[in-house]
C-alpha cells in the first residue's frame, strides 16, 4: 500500500517532471510550501489559506504558496526536520511542539492556567517577550514570523472528568510538551505522545483513553464521535508559532520578503480574529451533535484544579527557564 510519505513523494517527482517541461515564467516562481498538521477549516487552516491569497497578490505573483493541510505531507515530528532541511519552507506548529529541537522556553505556553484569556495572551505574543521567544528560533536555522491563536483547551475521555481524581489512570495522549505530561502526571493520568494525525484512531481503538485540545481542533478531527465526556475547563493555551526556513527567508529578493511580511501581519489580524469564533462554533457544534456529554467547570472547580496542578510550575521552572516564567508574567501585569 502507499504510504501518505510516499504518494507526496511521488507527487513531487511527478510535480518536478512537470516543472522541467513547463514554460520559464512558470519555474520563475518561488514556492513556499506551507505544511500542517489541522483541517483546513480551522484557525490555522483559514490563516494559512489568507496566507496563501494576500502572499499571491502582495509578490504580483512571483510567489506561489501552497498548502497542504491535515498531516498530508507530513506528521509533527517529520514537518520540523523537513523545514530545517528545506523540504518545505513554512510551517506553524503549535508552541508545545519546540522542545524536541532543543527550544523548550516556548513550553511556557503549557503551563497550566496561567493565562486567563486572549487579551492576557496578546501582551505576551504581540510584545517584546514574544519576539525575544521567537528569536531564539534563529540558532536552529528557523526564523519565527509571527503568533497565531487557536484557543483554551477542554479535555476528553469516555468518563467524566469533573473532579481531578477522575483522572487516575486515564492514557491521555498528548503533545510533545514535557510541561503538558507533568500536569497530566500530576493528575495522576498516564501521559503519551502522538501525532496529532494518529489521535482520532487512538480514541477510536482505545490505545488512549482521553486527549486536550482546543474544541475546533476536537471537532473537525470528530474526536467528539469518539469520547463520551468533555469538559471545559479551559486549563491550558493552545497556539501557534509561524515558521519559516531561515537560510530560503534571508535569500529572497527584498520586496518579495517585504511583501510576504505585510501578508504575514495580515493574515496574523485575521487568524487571530476569527480564533475566539471558531471555538465558539465548534464547541455549540459539538454540543448539538450530541455525542459527546459537556460539563463546565464552575468557578470553585477551576480554583481546585489549578491548585492540584501548581506544583507543575516548580517543577518545570528549570526546564523552561524562572526568567522566561518571569518575563511571562511580567508582560500580563503578573
Ligand atoms: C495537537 O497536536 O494536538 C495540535 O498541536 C494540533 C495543531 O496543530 O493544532
Amino acid at each position: 500500500m502507499l504510504t501518505r510519505r510516499r504518494l507526496a513523494a511521488l507527487a513531487g517527482a511527478t510535480a518536478l517532471a512537470l516543472s522541467l517541461a513547463a514554460p520559464a515564467v512558470a519555474q520563475d516562481k518561488i514556492i513556499i510550501k506551507f505544511s500542517h498538521v489541522v483541517a483546513p477549516d480551522t484557525p490555522k487552516g483559514k490563516g494559512a489559506a489568507k496566507f496563501e491569497e494576500l502572499a499571491e497578490a502582495y509578490t504580483k505573483g512571483a510567489v506561489d504558496v501552497q498548502v497542504y493541510p491535515n498531516s498530508q505531507l507530513y506528521k509533527d515530528k517529520e514537518e520540523m526536520e523537513a523545514l530545517q532541511l528545506g523540504a518545505v519552507q513554512m510551517l506553524a506548529p503549535s508552541l508545545a511542539k519546540f522542545g524536541p529541537l532543543g527550544l523548550q522556553h516556548f513550553e511556557v505556553f503549557d503551563l497550566p492556567f496561567l493565562f486567563t484569556d486572549y487579551a492576557a495572551l496578546r501582551k505576551v505574543t504581540q510584545g517584546e517577550v514574544g519576539k525575544m521567544l521567537l528569536s531564539k528560533l534563529e540558532t536552529k536555522g528557523i526564523t519565527g514570523l509571527a503568533y497565531w491563536d487557536n484557543g483554551f483547551k477542554i479535555m476528553s475521555a469516555n468518563s467524566p472528568l469533573k473532579k481531578t481524581d477522575d483522572f487516575l489512570g486515564l492514557k491521555m495522549r498528548i503533545q510533545s510538551s514535557k510541561v503538558i505530561a507533568a500536569y497530566m502526571n500530576q493528575l495522576g493520568a498516564v501521559p503519551q505522545v502522538m501525532a496529532f494525525s494518529e489521535v482520532y484512531q487512538a480514541l477510536q481503538t482505545g490505545v488512549v483513553d482521553g486527549t486536550e485540545n482546543p474544541p475546533s481542533n476536537m471537532y473537525t478531527q470528530k474526536m467528539n464521535e469518539v469520547q463520551k465526556h468533555a469538559t471545559v475547563s479551559n486549563h491550558g493555551y493552545l497556539g501557534y508559532a509561524v515558521i519559516v526556513n531561515k537560510q530560503f527567508w534571508d535569500g529572497l529578493p527584498k520586496d518579495v520578503r517585504a511583501g510576504l511580511e505585510k501578508a504575514m501581519a495580515e493574515a496574523t489580524d485575521y487568524a487571530n480574529g476569527i480564533a475566539k469564533d471558531e471555538n465558539d462554533k465548534a464547541l455549540d457544534a459539538m454540543k448539538a451533535s450530541g455525542t459527546t456529554q459537556f460539563y463546565t467547570l464552575s468557578d470553585d472547580e477551576r480554583a481546585q484544579w489549578a491548585k492540584t496542578l501548581a506544583p507543575v510550575y516548580d517543577k518545570m521552572s528549570g526546564r523552561i527557564g524562572k526568567d522566561t516564567i518571569a518575563a511571562v508574567k511580567g508582560a500580563m501585569g503578573m
